[in-house]
């Protein structure tokens, strides 16, 4: 028998005819990942959800958010909710947008081209990433909305140049420069894993594959990942991967912005900022926006949470530049706090892969409707409309006030 023969007697195993009843048990982003836990290898689950070294930035992420109280203002006007935005010049449905992840056909075949049909359907931008597993061609060929392009410089500046030239022919609306990366991040539970980019299929690897059918199936079905950017199609995924990681520019600086502006000639977004002088001097370089970033934990473990920044990135740059933040959103009421505190949106990364994980193109529609959902409801409870109601009055911070002294005890 053929194995072309042999995939089409597995095709309806694959065909993963439960997805939608297992997605409509999943409530939260949480049980999205716990969905994503089931349906990948363990060294996949792993190099999505993992952060660096300890992992104290990957926790912060999530600590900074549930340090933030919500106080709610009563007996305003909340029989509407407008969640409706404009983000870096797009208009957005939401104040969401997908992140670049680079990879993304480790999780599903479909890889970016679905993860950009799905936030056209849902009306949001969505950001790809230099080492995308599709090339940036192909994700705009079936995006129905705004497209980002996630640029890591590197050394050979003819490629990035090409790669410049080759977003802006394809119609991508913003560029969006990644410097949280002079080098990657130690991954450890990549490196416990053995888990390489490029893959390798030794023992460990296929005994980790063959425990997960449902996501093994479906390369017999489809293609395998390769990075789909980089131009000499003809190496495998192994050269093409160490050739682009052997690559990145831990020389890219300041200096580097003005070529990348001239060539570009579009608005661009700085991804990785982290302090306020860093932004003061992101808005004296004229760019358009910010992402207040650690990379999801994933790069400089130790640095600090987003949302602990946020405000006084926010404070440094006023109205000159847009200030967006990832890094730790799981929930529409880390979107409320964020905004409150003066983000034009947010991006999410691990959310809408949990997501694709659990249920493809319909699970990262999934993700995203979940976080809307919780939105909508916290700013009913909040008693603030609309986005532009949202402001520090309905936040407060637990660390800087501390704690409510405990009532007196009655009598007293
Ligand atoms: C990323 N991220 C990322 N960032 C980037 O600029 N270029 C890239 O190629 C990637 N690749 C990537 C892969 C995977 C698997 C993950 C999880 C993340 C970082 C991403 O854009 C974003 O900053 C974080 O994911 C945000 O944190 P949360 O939402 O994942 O907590």
């Amino acid at each position: 028998m053929r194995l072309q023969e042999f995939a089409t007697l597995l095709r309806p195993l694959a065909a993963d005819k439960s997805s939608d009843r297992r997605l409509a048990r999943c409530h939260s982003i949480e049980d999205l990942r716990m969905e994503a836990r089931r349906f990948l290898p363990r060294a996949v689950f792993d190099f999505v959800d993992g952060g660096a070294q300890d992992e104290t930035t990957l926790r912060r992420n999530r600590a900074a958010f549930e340090e933030i109280d919500l106080v709610p203002r009563v007996l305003r006007d909340v029989g509407e909710i407008s969640l409706k935005t404009e983000i870096l010049g797009c208009p957005s449905s939401l104040p969401l947008a997908l992140a670049p992840t680079g990879g993304t056909g480790l999780v599903r075949s479909g890889a970016e081209v679905d993860l950009a049909a799905a936030a056209g359907v849902l009306g949001i931008p969505c950001a790809v990433s230099t080492m995308s597993s599709r090339s940036l061609e192909e994700v705009a060929a079936v995006s129905t909305g705004p497209l980002w392009f996630q640029l890591y410089l590197v050394r050979d500046r003819g490629r990035c140049r090409d790669l410049i030239d080759r977003a802006k022919a394809a119609g991508y609306r913003a560029l969006m420069v990644t410097v949280d990366t002079p080098v990657t991040g130690g991954r450890e539970r990549d490196l416990r894993n053995g888990f390489t980019l490029p893959p390798t299929i030794g023992p460990g690897a296929l005994m980790d594959g063959l425990r997960r059918p449902r996501w093994a199936l479906q390369f017999f079905r489809a293609r395998m990942p390769t990075l789909g950017n980089f131009d000499d199609r003809r190496l495998g995924l192994r050269d093409q991967s160490v050739r682009a990681a052997a690559e990145l520019d831990p020389s890219l600086n300041w200096n580097d912005l003005e070529w990348i502006r001239d060539a570009w000639g579009r608005p661009i977004v700085l991804k990785g900022v982290l302090s306020a002088a860093d932004a003061n001097e992101a808005a004296a370089a004229g760019v358009s926006g910010i992402v207040v970033s650690n990379h999801g934990g994933r790069q400089l473990d130790g640095a600090p949470a987003s949302m602990d920044v946020l405000a006084e990135v926010v404070d440094a740059v006023g109205d000159r530049v847009e200030v967006l933040l990832d890094s730790g959103v799981r929930r529409g009421a880390d979107v409320a706090r964020a905004v409150s505190l003066g983000a034009r949106a947010c991006m999410i990364g691990r959310a809408h892969l949990y997501g694709y994980a659990a249920g493809g193109r319909a699970g990262v529609e999934h993700a995203v409707r979940l976080l809307e959902a919780e939105l909508r409801r916290t700013m009913t409870l909040l008693g603030a409309p609309s986005l532009k109601d949202l402001d520090r009055c309905f936040v407060r911070s637990r660390s800087a006030f501390g704690p409510h002294p405990d009532p007196p005890p009655r009598g007293h």
